[in-house]
C-alpha cells in the first residue's frame, strides 16, 4: 500500500514506465532516436524516460546522475563530483567541471602527524575526507543545454527514494560489508544500515535523502549549498572532526573548462583537461601510438601490448610530476601534448624488454572501481559523457545527517604527502598538493570521438588510475583492431601506472601472453576486473549501439 497516489505524469513507480521494483538489465542493443549507458538499470530507463519525453541528452544526463545518486549509492552521488563533457548536435563544446574542492580550512599538511607520516585513514575515511561536493552546481550548469524544466528532471530521483528499489544480490552484499564502516564514520542512524542483513530483493528508501533532493528541486542550487542541506552538512562536520564550511558550500561554482582536442587516426578525440589527468593521458598516449602500425601487430599480440604499457608508464611518469588543479599549478600541457616530445619519450624502451620505473618506491594498486560513468546519445546529435564519483566505494562512509546521503573523500586524490601512494596506489608532488580551495587531481576521462566531424564515439568508466588505460584500450580496441563495440568494450584490459613498476591484468588476460610478458621481465599482478566502460558508437548512418560493462551490473537503454 503507497503511502501516496501515483500521478498520472509519474515515470517512475509500481507498473510505470520505471518500476523501481522490477529489475530488467540489458548490455547492449541498437537504437536509432536515444540511448543511454549507466551503472543502473533504472538510471539508464529514467534518461531514455527523460529523452521520449522531449528531453535531449543534457536532460537525460542531469536526470540520470540524480537516479544514479539513489539507486547506486556506492557512487551516484550528490556528496561527490565529476566532469561532463559534452557536444551539442550544432558542434558546441562542453567541458563542465564539478570536481570538488579542499575546504578554505585545508592545509598542505594536514594529513601528516607530528612525525610527518601521512595518515591514510583520514584522507580516506570519515568526515575530513572529504572536499567541498560539487555534483549539484554541476548538474545546474549543465540545465542551460537540457530542455525541460528541472523540476521534471529530479522528480524520477524523489520517487526511487520514496518508493524505494528492490536491490540486487550484490547490492545487498555491498552494503552489508560497509556496514561497520557506515556505523563508525556516521554520527547518526541512515537508511543504508539496518538491524539485520541486507538480503537480494529487499527495498531500500531512502527518505531524507528525498527530502534533500525536493529542496533541490524547489530551491534549486541553494536547496543544497544554503540553507536547511548546508546546515545539516555543516553540523556534521561539527560533530567530528570536518572542516567542510558554510561558507565553503556558499562559494562553491562549477567552472568551464576548455577540452583538450587532438586527431587519432582521422578520428578526432575530445577529452577532460586539468584538473582531470584523464585527458592528458588518453592524449599522450595515443599520440605515442599514432605512428605504430598497431593493426598489423595484431590485437593483443605481446608486441602491442607492450608497447602500450611503456607509452601509460611513460604518461603516468608525467602525471606524477606535472598535474594538477590549473588554477593553481601551471600544467604545460602544450609541452607534455607536444608530437616531439612524446616521440623523444618513446625512444626509450627496447621491444621484448621491460622498461623500468627509474622510482623504484611502490604503492599497492587497489582493486576500488567506485565511480560511475554515464555516456548518453539522442537523435539530435548531442553527445554527452558524465563521469562522477565520491572516490572510493560510498565514498568516506560518512552519511550527511539528515540529510540522507554519502559524503566522498577525495581528499585522497591530492597528494597528501609527496612520493606517498593514494588509495590508487599514485603518487604526486608539488603539482597536486593540498591548498585551500584547490581541486585535487582526477583521472576520470570522459571521452568523445568525432569522425568525419560526426559524433562516432562517447566512452567512460570508473576505476580510478586505471580509468583512462580503460579508455585508450577500448578506443584503440574500435579504432585500430576494429573490434565490434561488445568485444571492444569487454575484451580483457591491462594497466601500467609508473609506480608501482607493476603490469595490472584482468583475470581473464590470456594466459600465454602473461607468460611472455613475465619472460620479458615484467612484474604482474591480476585483478578481478578493470573499469566498468560505458560505451555508444554512432555508425555513418546514424545507427546507435549502445554497449553497458559486462563486469558489473551496467545496462542500457534506448528507443
Ligand atoms: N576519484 C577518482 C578520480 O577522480 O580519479
Amino acid at each position: 500500500m503507497l503511502g501516496f497516489a501515483l500521478q498520472a505524469q509519474q515515470l517512475v513507480g509500481p507498473g510505470k514506465a520505471v518500476d523501481p521494483y522490477k529489475r530488467t538489465s540489458q548490455k547492449s542493443g541498437v537504437f536509432n532516436q536515444g540511448a543511454v549507458a549507466s551503472a543502473h538499470p533504472l538510471a539508464s530507463q529514467v534518461g531514455v524516460e527523460i529523452m521520449k519525453r522531449g528531453g535531449n541528452a543534457f536532460d537525460a544526463a542531469i536526470a540520470t546522475q540524480l537516479a544514479l545518486a539513489v539507486v547506486y549509492p556506492i557512487a551516484g552521488n550528490i556528496g561527490g563530483g565529476g566532469f561532463l563533457l559534452g557536444r551539442t548536435a550544432k558542434g558546441e563544446l562542453l567541458g563542465l567541471d564539478f570536481r570538488e574542492k579542499a575546504p578554505m580550512a585545508a592545509s598542505r599538511d594536514m594529513y601528516l602527524d607530528k612525525q610527518g607520516n601521512a595518515q591514510n585513514e583520514l584522507s580516506q575515511n570519515g568526515h575530513l575526507a572529504s572536499g567541498v561536493p560539487g555534483t549539484v552546481a554541476g548538474l545546474f550548469a549543465t540545465l542551460p543545454y537540457a530542455k525541460l524544466p528541472f523540476n521534471e528532471l529530479i522528480q524520477p530521483a524523489i520517487d526511487l527514494a520514496e518508493f524505494g528499489f528492490t536491490l540486487s544480490q550484490n547490492e545487498a552484499t555491498g552494503l552489508n560489508w560497509t556496514k561497520q564502516s557506515f556505523q563508525k564514520y556516521s554520527t547518526q542512524v541512515s537508511a543504508f544500515v539496518k538491524n539485520t542483513e541486507w538480503q537480494e530483493g529487499d527495498t531500500l528508501v531512502q527518505k531524507e535523502l528525498a527530502s534533500t533532493l525536493k529542496r533541490i528541486r524547489d530551491k534549486g542550487a541553494k536547496g543544497f549549498y544554503r540553507g536547511k542541506t548546508a546546515q545539516l552538512l555543516v553540523a556534521e562536520m561539527s560533530r567530528r572532526n570536518g572542516i567542510i564550511s558554510k561558507k565553503d558550500l556558499r562559494e562553491y561554482e562549477a567552472k568551464n573548462r576548455t577540452p583538450i582536442r587532438f586527431n587519432y587516426k582521422g578520428n578526432e578525440v575530445i577529452g577532460f583537461p586539468p584538473p582531470s589527468s584523464g585527458g592528458i593521458i588518453v592524449a599522450q598516449v595515443l599520440n605515442m601510438l599514432a605512428d605504430r602500425k598497431l593493426e598489423t601487430l595484431g590485437f593483443q599480440s605481446e608486441k602491442s601490448v607492450q608497447i602500450l604499457i611503456e607509452a601509460e608508464r611513460i604518461a603516468f611518469a608525467d602525471r606524477a610530476e606535472h598535474l594538477g588543479d590549473p588554477d593553481y599549478w601551471q600544467v604545460p600541457v602544450e609541452k607534455l601534448l607536444n608530437t616531439g616530445y612524446l616521440t623523444t619519450r618513446m625512444t626509450d624502451f627496447t621491444a621484448g624488454k621491460a622498461g623500468k620505473s627509474s622510482d623504484t618506491k611502490a604503492g599497492n594498486f587497489s582493486e576500488s572501481s567506485e565511480t560511475t560513468h554515464l555516456s548518453i546519445y539522442d537523435k539530435e546529435g548531442n553527445m554527452v559523457a558524465v563521469t562522477t564519483t565520491l572516490n572510493g566505494a560510498y565514498g568516506s562512509k560518512t552519511v550527511v545527517g539528515g540529510a540522507g546521503f554519502l559524503l566522498n573523500n577525495e581528499m585522497d586524490d591530492f597528494s597528501i604527502k609527496a612520493g606517498v601512494p593514494n588509495m590508487y596506489g599514485a603518487v604526486g608532488s608539488k603539482a597536486n598538493a593540498i591548498a585551500p580551495n584547490k581541486r585535487m587531481l582526477s583521472s576520470m576521462s570522459p571521452t568523445l570521438v568525432l569522425k568525419d566531424n560526426k559524433p562516432y564515439i562517447i566512452v567512460g568508466t570508473p576505476g580510478g588510475t586505471t580509468i583512462p588505460t580503460s579508455v585508450i584500450q577500448t578506443l584503440v580496441n574500435l579504432i585500430d583492431f576494429k573490434l565490434s563495440p561488445v568485444e571492444a568494450n569487454s575484451s580483457p584490459k591491462f594497466h601500467h601506472q609508473w609506480l608501482p613498476d607493476v603490469v595490472a591484468v584482468e583475470k581473464d588476460f590470456p594466459q600465454a601472453l602473461q607468460d611472455r610478458l613475465i619472460a620479458m621481465g615484467y612484474t604482474l599482478r591480476l585483478l578481478d576486473s578493470i573499469g566498468r566502460t560505458e560505451l555508444i558508437v554512432i555508425d555513418a548512418k546514424g545507427t546507435i549501439q549502445a554497449v553497458a560493462d559486462i563486469r558489473g551490473e551496467d545496462a542500457v537503454a534506448g528507443f
